[in-house]
């Protein structure tokens, strides 16, 4: 099925809040667990989030990586103010620093030992965006983690899967999670951007069936 393309930002009020209030728990959880796997919890160090939406991946990482300082990036005011929110509810503000930014962005004024983003790429008009920014913030033997949707074969399928999914959810929850599905790209597809980006050392995997993830250290010897 062809890609079809959605709004890069998503951050009108309503829309931003619903987006908020969903249950997003198991994948949040399946990526969280994976960071923390790859980097162990005795190693402290710096990471940023690539479109943090409103945190809540953030926030696991903060809880299980007590050492590690997070900076949480976002282009939209308002899922940034509902991070914020967020981050003050969980006492967390001392170790979570949000940034507002729209990426691309000029050469970035420092590195991190961990760049992490998730269902950022597919609603960047260009992909390699996202690449060519992990390949400038990616300190020296820095954990790369990125997950997106992968884009199904057709649109009864994406209907299938939001009706799998989400039946329960708000009608514009619903929506959007139709229309990120139908502008996402495929396993294959970010495995072209990440060679194109020169980015060895990720690996794409499949963590479920409607999800890709990229992740690796980049620049080891
Ligand atoms: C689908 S949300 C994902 C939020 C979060 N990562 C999560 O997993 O819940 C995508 C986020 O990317 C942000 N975004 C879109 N384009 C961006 C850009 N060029 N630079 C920075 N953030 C961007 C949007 O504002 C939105 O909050």
């Amino acid at each position: 099925m062809q890609r079809i393309p959605e709004p890069e930002l998503m951050d009108e009020p309503a829309q931003a809040r619903a987006y908020a209030e969903a249950d997003f728990s198991e994948p949040n959880q399946l990526f969280a667990d994976a960071v923390v796997e790859a980097l162990g919890d005795h190693r402290a160090g710096t990471m940023i989030d690539l479109g943090c939406g409103p945190g809540d991946i953030c926030l696991r990482l903060a809880r299980a990586l007590p050492r590690w300082r997070l900076t949480a990036l976002d282009a939209g005011p308002n899922m940034l103010a509902l991070a914020r929110e967020a981050l003050d509810r969980a006492s967390l503000s001392d170790r979570i620093e949000l940034r507002q930014a729209r990426l691309p962005r000029g050469r970035p004024e420092q590195t991190f030992d961990a760049v992490i983003s998730n269902s950022l790429l597919h609603h960047l008009p260009d992909p390699m965006t996202l690449w060519q920014s992990i390949a400038a913030l990616a300190g020296p033997g820095a954990y790369v983690q990125v997950m997106d949707l992968q884009r199904p074969d057709s649109v009864e399928r994406a209907r299938r899967i939001v009706d799998q999914h989400a039946a329960d959810a708000p009608a514009i929850l619903r929506e959007d999670f139709y229309n990120s599905l139908l502008a996402a790209w495929t396993a294959d597809e970010a495995g072209e951007q990440i060679n194109a980006a020169g980015l060895a050392g990720l690996r794409v995997s499949r963590p479920s069936e409607r999800h890709w993830m990229a992740s690796g250290f980049v620049g080891r010897d």
